[in-house]
């Protein structure tokens, strides 16, 4: 059980995290998380809303703490300090119910981290035996057919992943990542080693894919040709600090140069978002 101080601190951290005007729900929040390397800070008091069946990206230059943020929502990486909050719970504290409630996050590396020596249908199938413990051979035979069609992937089954391209290897691990029915899923750089056109179509599958299932989704990525007009909110984090969150539309008048750098880069107009 938590004490009362703690229960109360918590409850000011929510508050001072974000109170943005919004219509839409606050599915996690983050409040307050720092991670240090040693004595290198790579978050600094990172304070983050995520709204519930929306699409949130997440920019920012290489080695600012975009993977590690994602990894200390997951758990994989521990946070110093700090407060992640997933349906009211903080999901920090590792308690059977907590463990329980991160089965709804499910998570898709930069690189697709499928198992080489695995072929395609024992790569998806694997948390469906592993994770879910089921055992029908059948059923995990549709499950699994029906999760490539889903991704658009058709007579891979028995390759193994160094027989597939970048693009179908990211399909095959948004696949898995399917697998487990999420209703939170986080994308670490889905367009990473992609060309901009099959970059393009992996995030339009995975929109696609999270409207379609009503599923919250937080997107890491450098490339915002591919991912702004995705987005339903949008942030920057810089140097381990996040420096914006917002509309889509709304970076268009920052006066930040990493923001207008990635505007540039990607060409994008002002006109073309709305809010
Ligand atoms: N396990 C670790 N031990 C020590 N330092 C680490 C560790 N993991 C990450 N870092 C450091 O934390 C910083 C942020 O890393 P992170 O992987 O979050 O960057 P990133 O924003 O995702 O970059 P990229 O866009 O290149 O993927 C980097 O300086 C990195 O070297
Ligand atoms: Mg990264």
């Amino acid at each position: 059980m938590q004490q009362t101080s703690e229960l109360q601190q918590m409850s000011e951290m929510r508050q001072t995290s974000e109170m943005r005007q919004t219509n839409d729900e606050t599915v996690l929040q983050v409040a307050k998380l720092n991670k240090s390397f040693n004595t290198i800070q790579v978050l600094h008091d990172v304070s983050l809303d995520i709204y519930k069946n929306r699409t949130t990206t997440i920019y920012g230059k290489s080695g600012v703490g975009k993977s590690i943020l994602l990894k200390c929502i997951i758990g994989i990486t521990q946070a110093d300090s700090g407060y992640i909050f997933y349906k009211d719970t903080d999901i920090r504290v590792k308690t059977v119910e907590n463990r329980h409630l991160l089965h709804d996050f499910s998570y898709l590396f930069q690189e697709s981290a499928l198992f080489d020596s695995l072929t395609v249908f024992e790569n998806i199938s694997f948390p469906l035996y592993e994770t879910l413990k089921l055992t029908d051979h059948d059923y995990i035979r549709d499950r699994v057919h029906e999760l490539l069609g889903e991704v658009g992937l058709d007579n891979v089954n028995h390759k193994y992943p160094s027989e597939l391209s970048g693009g179908m290897k990211k399909r095959v691990a948004l696949a898995r990542t399917l697998a487990l029915q999420p209703r939170v899923m986080l994308c670490d750089e889905p367009t990473t080693g992609l060309d901009s056109i099959t970059g393009k179509k992996i995030i339009e599958l995975i929109h696609q894919t999270v409207k379609k299932k009503n599923i919250t989704c937080v997107i890491i990525s450098h490339n915002m040709n591919a991912t702004l007009n995705v987005s339903d909110y949008v942030a920057f984090l810089d140097e381990g600090r996040l420096t914006f969150h917002g509309k889509p539309v709304e970076i268009f008048d920052l006066e930040q140069d990493s923001v207008q750098e990635f505007i540039t880069t990607a060409n994008l107009r002002k006109e073309d978002y709305s809010l």
